[in-house]
């Protein structure tokens, strides 16, 4: 890996939030590097600053938060200086963000189909004539084998894990170069966790792809990550 340069760079991260004037550090510093190709873990406590960190990767922090240190370089640029159009463009093209609960990230009254290709739209090179092959080369990744009855489906016809895995289509089908999975396990059952992180495991292998697997839980995942990055309240466990 040595010989390779960093994706992305987390530099001396400091993370803080404004409360009625008064500004508070809750990630304090935070530095680490995805490698091409290469799954990371990040994991420690709940309320260690994970969701937060991820958050400001991809530039969503909520009202209030400011990274007020620090640098995050993907592709040699500094993302916090983006404005909120390249940030867009960031998390369109570039690093997908999966959020921690998201199983209701799906539209309830509409099928799978209409809201896979609603996402396919997204993307500015996406080919109109061959719309049905991709989606089922999608959901064929994430294991579906039976495409085209899974299209038809509405979100409450589909177990969680299903679900989750439609999520993880719709993600890919955007191509991203950076894949973040804020604990995307946290909402199944033991079995469909599994399968989950089976199943970026080899996204990860097939497609290249790097992942950064966020999970509280660091026993679930040290199994399937390359490198496991620890953090304590607001730093990295060296
Ligand atoms: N919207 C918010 N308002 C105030 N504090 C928040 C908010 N979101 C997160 N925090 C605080 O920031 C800390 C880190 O949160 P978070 O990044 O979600 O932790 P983790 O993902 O590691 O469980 C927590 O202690 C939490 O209380
Ligand atoms: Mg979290």
């Amino acid at each position: 890996m040595k010989d390779v340069n960093p994706l992305l760079s987390m530099e001396h991260v400091e993370i803080s939030y404004q409360n009625q004037g008064k500004w508070k550090t809750i990630v304090h510093d935070v530095s680490f590097q995805l490698f091409p190709g290469e799954m990371v873990a990040l994991t420690g406590p709940s309320g260690c600053g994970k969701s937060l960190t991820a958050h400001a990767m991809v530039g969503l922090l909520e009202k209030g938060f400011r990274v007020t240190h620090g640098q995050i370089i993907y592709k040699n640029e500094n993302i916090i200086e983006y404005d909120e159009r390249r940030l867009q463009q960031l998390r369109r093209d570039e690093i997908a963000l999966f959020i921690q609960h998201s199983l209701n990230g799906l539209n309830p009254i509409q099928t799978v189909k209409r809201q896979m290709v609603e996402t396919l739209k997204h993307k500015k090179k996406w080919d109109k004539n061959n719309i049905e092959t991709s989606l089922y080369s999608l959901l064929n990744q994430v294991g579906f084998s039976n495409p085209e009855h899974i299209l038809s489906l509405y979100p409450f016809e589909l177990s969680g894990g299903m679900r989750q895995r439609i999520l993880l289509a719709m993600m890919l089908s955007l191509q991203p170069q950076i894949f973040i999975a804020d604990e995307p396990t946290t909402a199944l059952d033991v079995i469909n966790r599994e399968k989950v992180l089976a199943l970026l495991k080899q996204l990860q292998q097939e497609l290249k792809l790097t992942i950064l697997l966020i999970s509280h839980d660091d026993k679930s995942v040290k199994k399937y990550a390359d490198r496991v990055v620890e953090m304590d309240q607001g730093g990295i466990v060296l």
